[in-house]
């Protein structure tokens, strides 16, 4: 039997990044990953790759295009007529790119020397636990081994969490799956879950011409976000078309032949029953543990089903760590990311950190929304004395040329020491532009740091600049 330092269990961004890194360091090193594609083949990359991030960007991008063609090329005196969109091309865009990044990640095992196993993991049934310090990891569908690791890292990700009643079907009920591959352009196109899922994939049918309506539990719309970014994002969704119903309960859901039923309650009580073409039901996702006879090598749960781990990724058996969605912590790809690296490097003896207060959050809708830190509701019920200062897109050269003047920078410092403690951004660009926050948080930098920084021009970047300036009431070009 084959035996390994380190053999990581899902290959998704927490374990082939955790696989390469720790390949680099000198571990002789397996990744056991299940995902395959439409031909059978591997698939790498996990639902990052395959159904998440990177398809999901792929068609915000072609719809953006669409709309942008549609409603913003006469501005710049462009006239096109008789648009059409090819759905079917612009999916299979989608699954170039999602093939380019599996092929990528292959040949990156082949090129730090991991050995990849196509197949579910599992601990050995034949006693999982293990034996002289080693376990017994049994590969599955389609390889057929066994294999032994003196580490073992788990990284097995989540699954979409469907609605009591209403399990996915992927034609009419659409987990994250089935919402990155509808065939045609719904006309009335429901979505439950007014969070990250159902503002972006909303964005992407509405922008190719859906009617889309969003209903979402909660009273209060994003309210992880800052309450300032959260109510102009509100504004800026529903003129874009977006019909969001806040604070609704929704009581039954019936598929017909070719649509669905959704009855719910509004905030005010009233029922309504509206008919979609699809409904996407997108309200969080739960850690995947299936198949993983964790119990075997002692690997315990916690009450909510993630792999219960310590500061460190550590689990409850020896030598067994777990990183990314199966764990806890914000459902991101680059925490798990974080995570598998730094697991990879505490078994090398290195004592890497990860500050969860600096990983950053994007929405990827138009315009984007991205924070890091702290929001000033956050602050408030913290009771830390702090002061802001934000600067609007629109006074901003770069974003003036681009058309894209909505949204604003916003930044919070100590009110005592001027330490940056939270970056808020609403408008084009806002992933690119708050790596400058994470970077300033991470260094410990106040916001006169920032302000005293020269940020090349133009560029939306200055904004960032200029809301640093206002945290000190001082912007100069407002
Ligand atoms: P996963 O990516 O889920 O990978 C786990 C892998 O393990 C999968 O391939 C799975 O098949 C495999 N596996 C599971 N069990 C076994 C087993 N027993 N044996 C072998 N293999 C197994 N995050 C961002 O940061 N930015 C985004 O823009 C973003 N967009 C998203 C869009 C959508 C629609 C969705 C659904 C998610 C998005 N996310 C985004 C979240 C991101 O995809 C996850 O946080 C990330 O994929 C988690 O990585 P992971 O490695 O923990 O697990
Ligand atoms: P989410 O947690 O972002 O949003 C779920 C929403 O559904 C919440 O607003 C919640 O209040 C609501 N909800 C829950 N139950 C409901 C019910 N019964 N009826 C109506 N509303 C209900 O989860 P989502 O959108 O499914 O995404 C899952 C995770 O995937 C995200 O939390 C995020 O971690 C990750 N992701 C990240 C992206 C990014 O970084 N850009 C993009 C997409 C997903």
């Amino acid at each position: 039997m084959d035996q390994f330092d380190v053999v990581i269990i899902g290959g998704g961004p927490g374990g082939y990044v955790a696989a390469i890194r720790a390949a680099q360091l000198g571990f002789k090193t397996a990744c056991i990953d299940d995902w395959k594609n439409a031909a059978g083949k591997p698939a790498p990359g996990g639902t990052c790759t395959n159904v998440g991030c990177i398809p999901s960007k792929a068609l915000l991008q072609s719809s953006e295009h669409f709309d942008h063609a549609q409603h913003h090329f006469a501005e710049h005196g462009i006239t096109a007529s008789g648009l059409t969109m090819d759905v079917a091309k612009m999916l299979a865009r989608k699954d170039a790119v999602v093939k380019q990044n599996n092929d990528g990640i292959l040949y990156l095992f082949k090129k730090n020397k991991v050995t990849f196993f196509h197949g579910r993991g599992s601990f050995s049934t034949n006693g999982g636990a293990a034996k002289d310090g080693v376990y017994q990891i049994d590969v599955t569908e389609p390889a057929k081994t066994s294999i032994q690791g003196k580490h073992i890292i788990i990284a097995t990700g989540s699954n979409a969490r469907a609605l009591p009643g209403a399990a996915f079907d992927e034609h009419l009920i659409l987990s994250n799956d089935g919402a990155l591959r509808i065939g045609d352009v719904p006309k009335k196109l429901g979505v439950i879950g007014a969070g990250v899922i159902g503002l972006e994939m909303g964005s992407v049918w509405r922008r190719l011409g859906s009617d889309v309506t969003v209903l979402e539990g909660l009273p209060a719309f994003l309210g992880a976000v800052d309450e300032q970014v959260a109510k102009e994002a509100m504004k800026l969704f529903t003129k874009q078309g977006l019909k969001i119903s806040l604070g609704v309960k929704v009581r039954t859901i019936k598929t017909g032949k070719n649509n669905v039923s959704v009855e719910y309650t509004t905030a005010d009580g009233k029922t309504e029953n509206v008919t979609f073409d699809r409904l996407i039901v997108s309200i969080g996702r739960v850690p995947n543990t299936n198949g993983l006879n964790a119990d075997a090598a002692g690997v315990k749960l916690d009450e909510r089903g993630f792999i219960s781990v310590d500061g460190d990724c550590k689990t409850t058996a020896a030598n067994v760590w777990a990183v990314g969605d199966v764990v806890r912590g914000p459902m991101l790809a680059h925490k798990a990311e974080e995570e598998g690296v730094a697991v990879a490097e505490r078994l090398a003896g290195q004592h890497p950190h990860i500050d969860f207060n600096c990983i950053p959050w994007v929405i990827y809708t138009s315009p984007e929304i991205a924070w890091v830190g702290q929001t000033e509701q956050q602050l408030k019920a913290a009771g830390v004395t702090y002061k802001g200062g934000s600067f609007p897109y629109m006074a901003n050269g770069r974003a003036r040329a681009l058309g894209n003047t909505d949204g604003f920078v916003k930044i919070l410092a100590d009110a005592k020491t001027d330490k940056v403690l939270g970056m808020h951004v609403i408008g084009a660009m806002a992933s690119e532009l708050i790596a400058e926050g994470v970077m300033a948080m991470e260094f410990g930098a106040s916001s006169e740091d920032i302000a005293r920084i020269c940020h090349a021009h133009p560029t939306l970047s200055e904004a960032t600049k200029e809301a640093a300036l206002a945290v000190d009431k001082r912007t100069l070009n407002m």
